[in-house]
């Protein structure tokens, strides 16, 4: 850790209820069970997805089971221990090595939403962030509209920063963006 700044998880990474690790192509119908809804990709930064973007992306960017250099982004399923169901998927950005800087991002399948598992799997995502990588913040990015992603972000304790007034053009509309961060020593005070 310290000054080497790279996270190799074991997999699975455990919580009390779930089990966050790599997706494979076994998982092409569960993503797809919610990454291809139109709902679910209201306020996030892609397009419903096809079977054949899922498996650009399963053997692309959600290959990546180890972060070791800015610019990496982490992707791992969120698993159900009790049943093995995939629920949905958090992401984790290593934007910064000078400055320590990360984010993270999560998509729950809305068949199992209100079960509080994106909260449960972004906590963990935190603990790798920053107990495993060393990052010093990590930021969310929201749409202002988008309730349901803001009290995940507040439960997890990231304060909001800023709120960019019509920032993006989104799904061909302008998104208000609501920042929030938290540091490094504000998730070891809360724990
Ligand atoms: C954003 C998103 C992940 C939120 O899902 P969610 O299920 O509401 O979030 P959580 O996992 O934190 O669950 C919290 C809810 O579960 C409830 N809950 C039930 N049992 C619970 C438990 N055992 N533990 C914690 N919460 C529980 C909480 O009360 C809360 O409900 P409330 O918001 O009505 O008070 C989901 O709406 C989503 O995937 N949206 C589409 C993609 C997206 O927009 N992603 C974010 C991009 S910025």
């Amino acid at each position: 850790m310290g000054d080497v700044l790279e996270l190799h998880p074991t997999y699975p990474v455990r919580t009390e209820r779930l089990l966050l690790r790599p997706l494979t192509t076994a998982d092409t119908d569960a993503l797809l069970a919610y990454r291809s809804r139109p709902d679910v990709c209201r306020y996030v930064p892609f397009e419903p997805m096809t079977p054949e973007v899922i498996a650009d992306r399963l053997a692309g960017m959600w290959a990546t089971t180890s972060l070791t250099d800015e610019g990496q982004a982490l992707t791992l399923g969120i698993e159900l221990a009790a049943t093995g169901q995939l629920v949905g998927d958090v992401v984790l950005f290593f934007h910064s090595r000078l400055h320590r800087g990360g984010e993270i991002g999560y998509v729950v399948n809305p068949d199992f939403e209100g079960n509080g598992y994106a909260t449960e799997a972004s906590r963990a995502l935190l603990g790798l962030a920053f107990d495993d990588l060393g990052l010093h913040r990590v930021i969310g990015r929201i749409d202002e509209r988008n309730e349901p992603s803001a009290k995940v972000l507040r439960r997890l304790g990231l304060r909001q920063e800023a709120r960019l007034v019509h920032n993006e053009l989104v799904k061909g509309e302008w998104s208000t963006e609501l920042d929030f961060a938290i540091l490094a020593d504000e998730w070891r005070a809360q724990r």
